[in-house]
């Protein structure tokens, strides 16, 4: 980093310097997988799920931090928080209320795995937060902030394609939809340039303020946090093989493939008591009644495969 101009202001900056590591991870697989929409909706929950967490920790670390002169002057949870927009996401997707999706079996089977580089991600943000100078935040603020206002809309599209969301009642797609900056009202793209603009001015304010030492941390923490979001990508690839499975799982499935239905066990049932009327009126002596018997055996056999599928 030695050729940088410290001269510049921090947001030039940053983007100069995280172009690379920025192209690398829209490039990903994963980034491929996701903007593709072929991702299952289970696995795409569990995408938001992660993200959630890493909201969580740097939304509570720039709560505690919110007065800091270099993060204050971008410190507006009204209209940047993604924590609650993906919550309400996920238990959208999930057809639960949202005060539960944290039991829901897929989020149970996430935490139990504890994904080594969701670990580390929030392990970075909560030691930053846990330090005498949390300035770097900063940094997980503009990789994360700036990119959802960037390329989040593309995104936002797609996602409502792929897992049949109703783009203009935003259920399930909250995550992508920001505030304007004056009202409560939902974002235009001309106004999302203006949102961006504001965070601009406010890590720039922020590099005035800290001067090159604050720079020389906030830049070098937005190599990392390209880096830390490249792992959280690499994670969807790992679950590639629940691709063929069915879209979303309920957390009940386990326990209904284990059991049957009153109607099927009635219809077993009865079949046994026609074959047993079979057998004492009409016998199954003779060549006819081999035949019979096979069919009977045949039938029984289609009836529990039928049932037990
Ligand atoms: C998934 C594939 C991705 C695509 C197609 C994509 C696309 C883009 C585009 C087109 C821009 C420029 C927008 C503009 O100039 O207004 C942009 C900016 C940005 N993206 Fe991405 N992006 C992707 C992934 C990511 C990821 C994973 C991150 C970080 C977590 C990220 C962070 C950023 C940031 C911070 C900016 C703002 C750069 C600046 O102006 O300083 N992007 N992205």
């Amino acid at each position: 980093m030695s050729s940088v101009d410290y001269s510049q202001p921090l947001a030039t900056l940053l983007k100069d310097s995280t172009h690379e590591a920025h192209d690398q991870v829209a490039q990903s697989e994963g980034a491929k997988l996701l903007l593709s929409g072929q991702l299952t909706k289970e696995e795409y929950t569990r995408y938001l799920m992660i993200l959630w967490h890493i909201y969580d920790a740097l939304e509570k670390a720039l709560e505690k931090h919110a007065t800091h002169p270099s993060l204050e002057p971008t410190y507006n949870p009204a209209l940047l928080a993604r924590a609650p927009a993906l919550s309400s996401d996920i238990s959208y997707l999930l057809q639960v209320d949202e005060r539960t999706w944290k039991s829901h079996r897929i989020h149970l089977q996430l935490l139990s795995r504890s994904p080594a580089p969701l670990l580390k991600y929030e392990r970075r943000i909560k030691e930053l937060s846990q330090s005498s100078d949390p300035s770097a935040l900063l940094a997980h603020s503009y990789v994360r902030y700036l990119g959802d206002l960037s390329g989040g809309q593309t995104i936002r599209h797609t996602i409502a394609k792929a897992y049949d969301l109703d783009e203009a009642s935003g259920l399930g797609i909250s995550f992508y939809a920001f505030k304007e900056l004056q009202s409560a009202k939902l974002a235009s793209q001309g106004e999302m340039k203006r949102i961006k603009d504001w965070f601009r001015v406010g890590i720039n304010t922020a590099g005035e303020q800290g001067g090159v030492k604050v720079k020389t941390a906030v830049l070098e923490e937005a190599s990392l946090a390209f880096k830390l979001n490249e792992g959280l990508f690499d994670l969807l690839e790992l679950h590639l093989d629940d691709k063929n499975r069915e879209n979303l799982i309920s957390p009940y499935q386990a326990l209904e493939e284990k059991s049957f239905s009153l109607g099927s066990v009635v219809a077993v049932i009865a079949a046994v008591c026609l074959s047993h009327f079979i057998l004492v009126v009409g016998g199954f002596t003779g060549d006819s009644g081999y035949q019979k018997l096979l069919a009977v055996e045949q039938w029984l056999a289609n009836l529990w495969n039928s049932i037990s599928k």
